[in-house]
């Protein structure tokens, strides 16, 4: 049995980052690109990367899919460690078990070959028996709705469709890993959809563990879970939870008789650190320190609110609490006025 195929050690995520460090030197300037980012991804899970541009998104792919070395932290995909791997048995990894779908088409697809051709080339490349290539290219194709389109070649075809093929092309040869950076970043809303529900048909039928980056606000819908990453680390991640309205909706996800439903969390570092959203800290005055309270069923972040200032309610501060402070401020005043006069008396 190939270690590929070897069964998933159950909760073992398939992509593991730990405190992942990449720092792009260009002469003496030195970038952090990804500042100790924490990421675990499940076997077969479609999950969306978001985060605004410089943010370390296409770093934390190119890591991944072996084009990239980490500068420090840990990396493991399936049973590989990414950081240990000599430059051959990386090189091995990306074409064997990785698929690229990048944003540019002309990046993803050869001119002058016909969609079709595209889709065989790796699998002609891998060794694969020219009958077997052409029977999966097309059913490939067929899945995301291209097969009255398969001789057609790049200029025939649209954005859309370029992409779909792209992901044909890149789901050839099995790999256990797809990642895509901004797929659909030269498209519109319509072409977006039948992209996404490509990486769903294909990628979630065949169990690929996928990674879509995206900037658009819609890509939550069509996969499972949204990490957004901010300077470089996990900020906050958003999962998906569908509900059905009526009990004999159909199955199809993206049918109106199916509610998404969205459940934002903040994430915890390995070292248990918290990232509070800025608009909750301006919203309640939180600034460079906050106190946490234990309560039945959590932790409760409140404000500190110093003597005489008022909270994010106009309100001064609790007056019996103030007056204690000020009680227990004196006394240690009146004990160090004491201290020193004892002192002087002793001379
Ligand atoms: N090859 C590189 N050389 C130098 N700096 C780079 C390189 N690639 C990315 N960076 C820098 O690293 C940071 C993260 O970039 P990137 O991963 O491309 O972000 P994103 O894909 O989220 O826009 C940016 O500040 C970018 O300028
Ligand atoms: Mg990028």
């Amino acid at each position: 049995m190939s270690e590929q195929s070897a069964p998933a050690i159950v909760n073992e995520p398939f992509i593991l980052c730990e405190n992942l460090v990449k720092i792009h030197k260009i002469a003496d300037l030195e970038v952090v690109a990804l500042q100790g980012l924490d990421l675990e991804v499940k076997e077969g899970e479609l999950l969306g990367v978001v985060g605004a541009s410089g943010s370390g998104k296409s770093t934390l792919l190119n890591i991944l899919g072996g084009l990239d070395r980490p500068s420090a932290g840990r990396v493991r995909v399936g049973k590989r460690d990414l950081l240990k791997m000599s430059p051959r048995a990386l090189t091995e990894y990306r074409r064997k078990e990785v698929g690229f779908v990048w944003q540019q088409g002309a990046r993803n697809l050869i001119p002058y070959l016909s969609a079709q051709d595209n889709v065989e080339l790796p699998m002609i490349l891998a060794g694969y028996a020219g009958r077997t290539a052409r029977q999966h290219a097309r059913d490939l194709l067929a899945a995301v709705g291209l097969d009255s389109r398969r001789t057609h070649y790049m200029q025939m075809l649209s954005g859309g469709e370029q992409q779909r093929v792209a992901i044909c092309v890149a789901l050839a040869n099995s790999p256990s890993v797809v990642l895509a950076d901004e797929p659909t970043g030269e498209l519109d809303s319509n072409s977006a959809l039948t992209v996404y529900q490509a990486f769903r048909n294909l990628c979630k039928q065949a169990g690929v563990t996928t990674l879509i980056v995206s900037h658009d606000p819609n890509l939550a819908r069509h996969v499972d879970r949204v990490v957004a990453i901010r300077d470089g680390k996990l900020a906050g991640e958003t999962v998906r939870k569908v509900i059905a309205k009526h009990p004999a909706a159909p199955a199809h996800e993206q049918h109106p008789q199916h509610e998404h439903v969205f459940e934002e969390y903040a994430v915890l570092d390995s070292a248990g650190r918290l990232q509070i959203p800025k608009d909750l800290r301006e919203q309640y005055g939180i600034r460079e320190r906050a106190k946490l309270d234990p309560v039945d069923d959590g932790i409760l972040v409140r404000p500190v609110v110093r003597e005489g200032e008022a909270d994010v309610n106009g309100q001064l501060a609790d007056p019996e609490a103030l007056e204690t402070q000020r009680a227990m401020a004196s006394r240690a005043e009146r004990r160090g006025l004491q201290k020193l006069l004892a002192r002087f008396r002793k001379r």
